[in-house]
């Protein structure tokens, strides 16, 4: 029955029809999915049912394509579709930095961000940065100062910390920044403020911003 409250739509589903299916589709998944085709976007994305989407970008320098779900996150693309398991998920609420990647060069929280939001672009996560034969200079440095104790952390530190150096080299101000009008120094206030989105459960900082320091060619 369609109320004066609860006209039907051009499908004919009133949105009281609309709850209904959505809640038979919570406790029966297939009865959603066959509806699904004849459902538009809109109302498919209102019972729940996934909207599926192709995405490609650049990982690590090569061409990939997924068909995903519109709600997955950069980080679950990553780990789950691409089987890339160096980016790791700790909080998977922006708080830890473990999930950090680095896309068009600026660092993000790969938790925060939709996979859908990046098509076209070029990410790089840790798997990118070196091989443990061929690690990049931060990894090696990470390594030589023993930045880290469980290691779950450091991918997210890695590349944070890659891309503080090159904001520094672009003279991007931080918080912290006291002139504004001159390129930034890395001093120690500096990397910790660029740095404290990345959490170290274990607390090997004075071991990581060592490691930085170094790659930085500047003296602790
Ligand atoms: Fe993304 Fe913690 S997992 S910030
Ligand atoms: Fe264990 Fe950082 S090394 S959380």
């Amino acid at each position: 029955m369609h109320g004066p409250n609860d006209p039907p739509n051009d499908h004919g589903i009133s949105r009281r029809d609309l709850l209904i299916v959505g809640a038979a589709s919570f406790a029966i998944p297939h009865i959603a999915e066959a509806a699904a085709p004849s459902l538009a976007r809109a109302e498919a994305a209102a019972i729940g049912v996934p909207i599926m989407s192709n995405v490609s970008f650049e990982v690590n320098g090569k061409t990939r394509d997924v068909a995903i779900d519109t709600r997955t996150t950069l980080l679950d693309a990553l780990r789950e579709h691409l089987h890339l398991i160096g980016t790791k998920k700790g909080c998977d609420h922006g708080q830890c930095g473990a999930c950090t990647v680095i896309v068009g060069g600026r660092r993000i929280n790969s938790c925060l961000t939709l996979a859908v939001m990046h098509q076209g672009e070029t990410i790089t996560t840790i798997e990118g940065l070196g091989t443990p034969e061929q690690m990049h200079p931060m990894q090696a440095a990470f390594v030589k100062h023993d930045g880290y104790q469980c290691g779950y952390c450091t991918p997210g530190q890695i590349c944070s910390a890659v891309a503080v150096l090159d904001e520094v080299k672009a003279g991007i101000p931080s918080h912290v920044s006291t002139d504004l009008n001159a390129p930034p120094e890395l001093t120690n206030a500096e990397l910790r403020e660029r740095m404290s989105g990345n959490i170290c459960r274990c607390g090997a900082y004075s071991n990581i911003a060592e490691a930085i320091t170094e790659v930085a060619g500047r003296k602790a």
